[in-house]
Formats: structure tokens, sequence, C-alpha cells
């Protein structure tokens, strides 16, 4: 028998009106979690179809019991890189919405034995999965050069480079196989006086080495490849972020769809053709409200984007821009 699955949706009443949701429509929710957010979908729906996906088997087994009251609703253990063949399987050309609650669930984070937090001790797996390689297998493995270079993108450690060595070190002892080993580890190898400002010292290194055995960059920015293709015209995507780097890979290519035309600036004419292929939602993203950043900490870095895909592409836009190289053309004429 599984323990409850404790998880607070965050950013929920947002979420939702950002999916835009039609009673008749295909909904996709990526990272089903607790089923929270897919909870709300399927109970707008009418003759609609939620595909609620993760990659964790407790989560799937608890969205399995939030979700067993609805129909419409098909339930499939997998990535959400894996969507566009999800949705072949299922004979689903399009969807309407896909929503992405990205990172790890609060089950996840509070089940001591799933060994994601420095704040209770255990083996140090982090697989959301539950396959593959754990964070010990690599911590233990790792030349020297990827630890930093993943505690350095991944957690934006200024010490990653100290905590590498002194893994490096450590491990040559006696593989580091707990969470409380790795954090009182990481506690050492950061100078006395920057330990004792900001969070507690570990918490960039357990997100970094998290976001490295998840693969969850790869994740995102496969989903984000596909994700166009896999919406009606007017379909939406919504996605909330938990830290920098991923907003920022959601921000850039929300940009990139918004913009279109991919010519150098200094281009008169358009030649390439491309013209929006999303319109931006929230311009600078949505945070959670204060009564909610106050109840439930999670929320905290919490930042909603969302876009709606345009309708098909017009013939190629051949109207001069005036860009800098059409004002120095007319200035040198004149
Ligand atoms: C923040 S929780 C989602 C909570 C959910 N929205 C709710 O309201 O209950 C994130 C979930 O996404 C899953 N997840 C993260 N990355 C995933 C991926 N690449 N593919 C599938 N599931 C993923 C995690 O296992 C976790 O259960
Ligand atoms: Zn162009």
């Amino acid at each position: 028998m599984l323990s409850a699955f404790e998880h607070t949706s965050v950013l929920l009443e947002e979420s939702i009106e950002a999916l835009n949701i039609q009673p008749s429509g295909v909904y996709i929710d990526g990272t089903d979690g607790g089923g929270g957010h897919s909870f709300e979908i399927a109970s707008r729906l009418r003759g609609g179809r939620l595909i609620a996906l993760d990659r964790d088997p407790e989560a799937i087994e608890a969205a399995g019991r939030r979700l067993a009251q609805f129909k419409c609703v098909t339930i499939v253990q997998t990535n959400f890189s894996q969507m566009k063949s999800v949705l072949s399987d299922l004979g689903i050309a399009a969807a309407d919405g896909i929503l992405l609650d990205l990172g790890a669930s609060s089950h996840q984070f509070d089940t001591p034995e799933r060994g994601f937090s420095y704040q209770s001790d255990a083996l140090l797996d982090m697989r959301m999965s539950k396959q593959g390689m754990t964070a010990a297998e690599l911590v233990n493995s790792a030349p020297f050069e990827e630890l930093a270079r993943i505690f350095r993108e991944y957690g934006e450690e200024r010490f990653a480079a100290r905590i590498a060595s002194l893994i490096v070190r450590q491990r040559e002892q006696k593989p580091i196989e707990t969470t409380f080993e790795l954090s009182e580890l990481i506690k050492r190898a950061i100078p006395a006086a920057a330990r004792r400002q900001g969070p507690h010292p570990a918490r960039r290194v357990f997100q970094a080495l998290r976001i490295a055995v998840n693969g969850e960059l790869d994740e995102l920015g496969a989903l984000l490849d596909d994700a166009l293709g896999l919406l009606n015209e007017h379909g939406r995507l919504a996605v909330i972020t938990f830290h920098s780097l991923e907003d920022r890979m959601v921000k850039q290519r929300f940009v990139q769809w918004a913009r279109g035309c991919t010519c150098p600036p200094d281009f008169p004419v358009c030649v390439c053709g491309k013209t929006p292929q999303a319109a931006i939602l929230y311009k600078r993203g949505i945070e959670a409200p204060e009564e909610e950043q106050q109840q439930n900490p999670r929320s905290r870095s919490a930042r909603l984007r969302a876009v709606e895909k345009q309708a098909a592409p017009q013939p190629p836009d051949t109207r001069v821009r005036l860009g800098r190289a059409a004002y120095a053309f007319f200035a040198v004429r004149s």
C-alpha cells in the first residue's frame, strides 16, 4: 500500500486559465504528478480527452486513483519527450493544450527513500523514473571535470570545482552513498564565510545532480522541439518552471517562435519568409500570488509562461523592413 501522495499544485488557477480549455478539446498534462492540474483539466471536459504522462511509477499510481472517476483520461507512464509517439500510438493527430509543471513533486522531495532531499538521510537516488543511473552512481563515477560542470551549469554553484575535487578525493577512500554523506562533504568544501550565507549549502549541488540524473534540460529541449507540431492552430502550451535555467530555455524558445523571421537584423527585406509561429500570452510570465507563496513555499520560485500557436504561415513576406540597412540606403541616396 502506497502512502498518500502529497503535492500542492502550483499556479493552478493561472495555468488552467492559460490553457483556455475547450470542453471538447484534447489536452496533455506532461507532468501529471499527483494529478492536481489534470483533475482540474478533466473536470472541464465534455467530450474532450486528457492524456496524462509521468515518468514516475508512484505518480502514475496516485494519478490513477485521483483521476479514476474520469472516463476521458488516459494515463501513460513515460517521459514527456515521448509525447509525439504517445499521441501517434493513441491515434491523436494534435492537441489543443499542453501543460508542463516541471521539476520534482513534493512527494518525491518528501519521501526520504527517493533520495532527493538533503534534509533526510537516505540512499542518494534521485531518479524520478526509478530506472537508470542513481545520483550516487553518478557522483562515484563521473570524472572531476564532469562533476564540476554539472554543479556549475545546473546548480550555478560558485564552488563547483572545490566540491567536485573533494568528492573525487573522498570517493577514493570510500564511495559516497547517502544524502547526508554528500551534504556533509559539500559543507566541508565550501568556505566557512560562504556557508553561513544564503540557503542550505547543499541546495545548489542537489538541484544540479537531480537535473543531471533525470536529464531534465534535455527532456525540456526535446519537448520544445516537438511542441508546436503537436498543437492544433490556437492550441496553447503552458509551462511552469522552478529555476532560471529551465525558465530561460522556455522564454528563449517562445521569443524565437513569436519572432518568426530569422533573417539577420541588417537585412533590408525578409528573405526567410518565416512568420510568427506562436503568440506569447504573458510577456514576463506569471509568478504565484503573494498568498500562494506564503502557503506553499515551493511556489516562490515558480513562473508560468504560455504561448498560443498561430494559424498556418502565409506566403513569404517581402515587404521592405525599415531596419538599419534600409535607413543607411535612403540616407546615402538623399
Ligand atoms: C511538479 S510535479 C507535477 C505536479 C502536478 N502538476 C500536480 O498538480 O499534481 C512534476 C512531475 O513531473 C514528473 N516529471 C518530471 N520530468 C518529467 C519528464 N521529463 N517526463 C515525465 N514526467 C516528468 C515528475 O515525476 C513529477 O511527478
Ligand atoms: Zn526573414
